[in-house]
């Protein structure tokens, strides 16, 4: 008897993503787990134009023109309808849109300004909304999918970073929201990291041991974790649509 093991699995290659933050960290183990896979890739970055082009080469010498990397501030009103435009006129398709660029950093009640609120909010939520309405027409034309890269925060607040908070907690609904109002063509996910990779202005020690302590499994994930999430809703499932996956090794139950 034959089986089919995976029926929605599908075949992803020369299907077009578009990462945002694409070129360290969590970001430049998206692009290259989605290249693996054997997508071409629009690497967006911001102000880490050698990592960005030293990925972007890396990449390419496994498939030629393969990759493509875009300088975008996305404090820049005009920078999703550009990274989209930028992303159609290079590849001539979008399939998927990873919204995982994101401002991270305390702001203490009392000492908030506009201009955090500014920064915390465009890159963590204003700029996956517009990406997303921008890339609405080419996503829906190949059944696509927006996958929004969240924070466990987004449910319980992180102490001290209630801006963060609030704008992770806005993916969650924007998330949510996209899922009801882009269907039958375009499944919208998040997933939830807990702690993978620690800020690298990050000062004290003593909060790693206890946040570490707070994790069931007792360690840190990788950013291949958050990869290999990422892959999974894109390509192996296809009734997965308006859902957060945290990727947490339990934390969000004893935060
Ligand atoms: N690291 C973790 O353990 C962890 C935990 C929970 C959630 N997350 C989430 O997972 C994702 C990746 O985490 P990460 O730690 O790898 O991220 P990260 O290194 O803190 O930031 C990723 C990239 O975001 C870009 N960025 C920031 N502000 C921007 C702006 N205004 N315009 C354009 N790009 C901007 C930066 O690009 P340039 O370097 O080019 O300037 C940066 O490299 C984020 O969404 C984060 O919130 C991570």
């Amino acid at each position: 008897m034959i089986m089919q093991m995976n029926p929605t699995r599908q075949d992803i290659k020369g299907k077009v993503a578009l990462i945002t933050g694409a070129s360290r960290r969590i970001g430049a183990e998206l692009a290259r787990t989605l290249h693996h896979a054997g997508m071409g890739l629009c690497l967006h970055y911001r102000s880490s134009r050698q990592d960005a082009e030293r990925l972007a080469d890396e990449l390419n010498e496994v498939r030629q023109h393969s990759v493509k990397p875009v300088q975008a501030d996305l404090l820049a009103a005009d920078a999703p309808r550009n990274l989209v435009d930028t992303c159609i006129e290079h590849f001539g398709r979008l399939d998927l849109l990873v919204n995982n660029a994101s401002a991270f950093y305390p702001t203490p009640v009392g000492s908030i300004t506009e201009k955090d609120w500014d920064i915390l909010l465009a890159s963590n939520l204003k700029a996956p909304l517009f990406l997303s309405q921008a890339a609405v027409e080419s996503l829906a034309a190949h059944q696509g999918s927006i996958i929004n890269i969240i924070d466990i925060h987004a449910e319980r607040p992180m102490k001290n970073h209630i801006v963060y908070s609030i704008a992770k907690s806005g993916l969650l609904a924007l998330t949510k929201s996209l899922a009801r109002e882009l269907g039958p063509d375009i499944r919208v996910n998040g997933v939830a990291p807990g702690a993978i990779l620690w800020p690298e202005n990050a000062e004290s020690e003593q909060p790693r041991a206890d946040i570490l302590d707070r994790i069931p499994l007792r360690r840190c994930g990788e950013p291949q974790d958050i990869a290999a999430a990422v892959l999974f809703l894109f390509r192996d499932t296809g009734y997965i649509n308006g859902h957060m996956l945290p990727v947490d090794g339990g934390r969000l139950l004893n935060i």
